[in-house]
């Protein structure tokens, strides 16, 4: 395919979109001050501050900054790639999409896959058949009901029951045109070892299936029903052309839409940890299917929340997962807690012990990564000798220098200082050594200063001299949140001009101002009462303005004396360094409460 010949279809796609309609298929809009708002789908809050302008059609949201066109606004809210979305609208607008042949290869690679989904497909039907309709299924039903799992969870996650029979599935599928070679590179059949031919993999087991995000079957797990020494409780489906462990999370086909709305993923040890917690009615979770967590996993997790809770077994291998997979998170972005189940192995005992009631109490406590981290190294470690304590540090330390901020930071070393016994002074002495060491405490003035944004301060301030214009009386009040200076130098020239105005008790006029201010400043100012607005809106457009601009000064602010902080703290001024300390939480308090 030509390159333009794609310009001109991602154009043409684009026209015809229209992004209030695609917006509001996911969120409810309501038109207020020119723009549709809702409350942001990309991250918590309580009060709208996303919106929509469908004339330029873009959305933006003022909590997280998120925006673009309508087709990022589709890849972030379904989880795709940005072409995906294109071509996903193109699909839903009836567009067709410019085509290149497959290759033979492709074309038989993808006819395979699809061989192999029918089987899975057929297998799930035929185990879950066996479990609720067939005598022989009577003690699957009884051991799931034994474990509290009710019909409507049978249904939901379409568990099933395989008969013990050398070849009940093998027969049932050749039956329907497949072959035996597909029903081993599915990964349900295995070849005899002594003769030709194939036997059933799963026997006697109840079964659970295993989808992928889209809710395609993939693979199977299968569960003995009596627990014995010489047989694996769990045995799997193995990994094949269309399941890979290492980049699949059970349950997350369901449990999607509750991990977004609740920004929190919890990740579990087991299927029977996810299937209880999901019929408990806690459905943000997801299982890792026994294999070790990866970075895959990280990343795919990343995109639906920002908030992860690991909850493994709480014996000691279940803790030893939690600590192999706490690295995988690192560069996500994303915060990491840990909750361990007080009483039971696991999440699922805990619950039929305790109820659901009770899980949810937990959910509300759960430990961030680094304080369990300290907690966990700290019970490893000899921590009675000085030798220990320091090791402690000096694994704690890397961790420490991903906190960006020094308060935060700061908390730990007094925590870290409390539970070793250390003096608050020489855990610093030691950080000052650990910071000159580190490759990344280069001494940038500047870094992470969040870019000015510019466009949003014009829009603000547009808004906040609109109603200024006819209201001088109010500039004391915005001056008490922002000081002129903080605006584009052309605002600042139109609010000179209204101040001049007011201390000489006129009335500031379109076409006195027309004399006395720059044709810049005259432009704008005919731009910003150019435009019709209902009195109420107007108002709440203005107070949303104020908080925006005072939000981002200080959000400016506070990066700048982070930075200092920093500093003073390399060149050992620790006086300085608390001061500054101080100073940021008394800004984050004020960020709080806007
Ligand atoms: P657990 O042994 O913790 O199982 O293994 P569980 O989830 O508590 O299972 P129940 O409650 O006894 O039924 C956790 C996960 O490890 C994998 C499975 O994916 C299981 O869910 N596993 C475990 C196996 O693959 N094979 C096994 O023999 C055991
Ligand atoms: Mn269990």
């Amino acid at each position: 395919m030509e390159n333009t010949e794609m310009e001109e279809f991602i154009n043409a796609v684009q026209e015809r979109s229209d992004i209030y309609e695609v917006v509001s298929r996911y969120v409810p809009l309501t038109l207020k001050s020119g723009r549709f708002w809702a409350c942001c789908p990309f991250h918590e809050e309580k009060t709208p501050s996303f919106t929509v302008t469908p004339d330029k059609g873009v959305f933006y949201c003022f909590g997280c900054h998120t925006g673009g066109n309508v087709f990022k606004f589709i890849s972030l809210i379904e989880h795709i790639t940005y072409f995906e979305a294109v071509k996903l609208q193109a699909e839903r607008l009836g567009i067709n999409l410019p085509s290149r042949k497959k290759t033979s290869d492709e074309i038989k690679f993808e006819q395979e896959k699809d061989a192999l989904l029918k089987i899975t497909t057929l297998t799930r039907d035929f185990y879950h058949n066996c479990l609720v309709k067939t005598a022989e299924g009577e003690q699957g039903r009884k051991y799931l009901a034994a474990r509290g799992i009710s019909e409507k969870v049978i249904k939901e996650f379409k568990l099933g029951f395989a008969p013990d029979s050398w070849d009940a599935l093998t027969k049932k599928i050749i039956s329907r045109g497949f072959s035996e070679s597909q029903l081993v590179s599915a990964g349900l059949a295995v070849e005899r070892k002594n003769s030709s031919g194939v036997f059933d993999r799963l026997r006697g087991r109840v079964i659970i299936p295993i989808s992928d995000i889209s809710g395609k079957v993939v693979a199977f797990g299968g569960r003995i029903l009596i627990d014995e020494k010489d047989q694996p409780k769990y045995l799997n489906t193995p990994e094949t052309e269309i399941f890979s462990k290492g980049k699949l999370l059970f349950g997350l086909d369901k449990s999607n839409r509750a991990i977004i709305s609740a920004n929190t993923a919890i990740i579990v040890e087991g299927y029977m940890d996810a299937i209880s917690l999901y019929s408990a009615g806690i459905e943000n979770v997801v299982a890792s299917l026994g294999t070790a967590f990866t970075e895959d996993h990280a990343k795919i997790l990343s995109r639906y929340a920002r908030r992860i809770i690991f909850c493994y077994d709480s014996d000691e291998a279940g803790q030893r997962a939690t600590v192999r997979a706490l690295p995988m998170m690192k560069n996500t972005g994303v915060e990491v807690f840990i909750l361990i189940v007080p009483d039971g192995k696991d999440p699922d005992e805990f619950i039929q012990k305790h109820g659901k009631d009770a899980f949810k109490k937990l959910l509300e406590n759960v430990t961030p990564f680094i304080d369990y981290l300290f907690n966990y190294k700290f019970k490893q470690t000899d921590c009675s000798t000085l030798r220990g304590k320091m090791q402690v540090l000096r694994e704690m330390f890397p961790l420490c220098a991903e906190i960006k901020n020094n308060v935060i930071q700061r908390e730990y070393f007094k925590k870290f200082s409390t539970a070793l016994l250390l003096d608050e002074d020489l855990i610093l002495e030691e950080w000052k050594k650990f910071s000159a060491r580190s490759p990344n405490s280069k001494n940038e003035n500047q870094k992470n200063l969040p870019p000015l944004k510019i466009s949003l301060i014009q829009q603000s301030g547009g808004s906040i001299i609109k109603t200024l214009w006819n209201e001088p009386e109010l500039l004391n009040y915005v001056n008490s949140f922002i000081s002129s200076k903080n605006f584009i130098t052309v605002h600042q020239e139109i609010i000179n001009y209204i101040e001049k105005c007011y201390s000489e008790g006129k009335t500031p006029d379109i076409f006195n101002a027309n004399s006395e201010l720059t044709p810049e400043a005259n432009w704008e100012i005919s731009r910003i009462l150019g435009k019709d607005e209902p009195y109420d809106s107007q108002m709440s457009a203005f107070q949303d303005s104020i908080k925006i601009m005072r939000r981002l000064i200080l959000e400016r602010r506070y990066q700048q004396i982070n930075n200092a902080a920093e500093n003073f703290f390399k060149v050992g001024d620790i006086k300085s360094w608390k001061e500054q300390l101080q100073a940021l939480q008394e800004i984050q308090k004020e960020i709080t409460e806007l």
